[in-house]
């Protein structure tokens, strides 16, 4: 029995059509809540130390330290003369951030003209190089001051950076001078064509800065979500995002995150706005993670946008 309970998590979670019309129920309507976004500060603080924590750098890993990979059992790479010179000295970005919007991927920003809103936010992050060509730039805006890179899309898409750097670099350039975030250590073969593509940015004077996330800070935050009922292998990149947030602006709207395959006009909605590529299965627990945003929306700790933007 005790099996099943792992392979069907989802006993615990409402339908989808159930929280269609739960959201539907609440509307448009949202108060920001001072104490709660205090809150959850305070929280993030306690666990995961976002301030000092969310990045590797010269500060916080200095020559000799071990980083242990969190999504690895038992790995870890001691920091040495070929890694330390690539770690940023401190905590680059100027805190606290005011409002800041995270963009998700998710289908439902399709038709949204949420690209305006997005663009005011004066720190903007988005997940896993999205495209933002002039088919979407009304629903999802340009402005970036934050990316997230997986290793996997600089092997699928840009062939390790084995070959030619050109096309990473120059499909790198809609991003301005935003910081690149990578999860350089958090599986064994992500870290080489993460060192790859800081090498290919800082070899072509790109304006980007490579930031790699801090392993300690992705275990903590995936503890802090597994304590609130977040039951994935991993947490998606986009709450890592939204934790990330939370401990550092004064204000997080959340934009692009509906895990589901119908909207709230009960219309199909594909997973992402640019194609609807679904992920494996198993591997994220999205529906779980939207029910915890959508408290915390309801709370008046985070603005959720589902919807079109005014
Ligand atoms: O790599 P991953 O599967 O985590 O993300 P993605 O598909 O590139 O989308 C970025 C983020 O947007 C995800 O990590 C989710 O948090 C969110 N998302 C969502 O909530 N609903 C969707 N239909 C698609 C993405």
């Amino acid at each position: 029995v005790l099996c099943w309970f792992y392979i069907f998590p989802v006993y615990r979670l409402p339908r989808d059509k159930d929280i269609v019309e739960e959201v539907l129920g609440q509307g448009e309507a949202w108060q920001k809540n001072q104490t709660g976004i205090d809150l959850y500060r305070k929280l993030l603080t306690e666990c995961c130390e976002p301030r000092k924590m969310f990045a590797v750098t010269k500060e916080n890993s200095p020559m000799g330290k071990v980083l242990w990979y969190d999504g690895e059992f038992y790995h870890s790479r001691t920091v040495n003369n070929e890694t330390y010179p690539l770690f940023v000295q401190e905590n680059p970005l100027q805190l606290p951030l005011k409002k800041c919007a995270v963009v998700g991927n998710g289908g439902i920003l399709r038709h949204s003209k949420c690209g305006r809103d997005i663009d005011q936010a004066d720190f903007v992050l988005r997940c896993n190089l999205p495209p933002l060509s002039k088919d979407y730039v009304e629903d999802v805006g340009t402005k970036t001051n934050l990316v997230t890179a997986n290793p996997s899309i600089i092997e699928k898409r840009f062939q390790n950076l084995l070959w030619s750097r050109k096309a990473f670099v120059d499909s790198m350039k809609v991003y301005g001078s935003s910081y690149i975030y990578m999860p350089a250590f958090s599986m064994k073969p992500g870290t080489d064509p993460s060192l790859r593509a800081y090498y290919a940015l800082a070899d072509s004077s790109s304006n980007l800065t490579m930031l790699f996330a801090n392993p300690e800070f992705l275990l903590s935050v995936g503890k802090f979500w597994k304590g609130r009922g977040v039951h994935a292998k991993r947490l998606s990149t986009g709450l890592f995002l939204v934790s990330l947030a939370l401990g550092l602006c004064e204000e997080v709207t959340a934009y692009g995150f509906w895990p589901f395959s119908v909207g709230l006009d009960e219309q199909p909605v594909s997973h992402h706005y640019y194609d609807n590529i679904l992920p494996y299965k198993w591997f994220h627990a999205m529906p779980e993670e939207f029910v915890q945003l959508w408290q915390l929306h309801k709370s008046g700790t985070l603005r959720m946008r589902v919807g079109c933007c005014p």
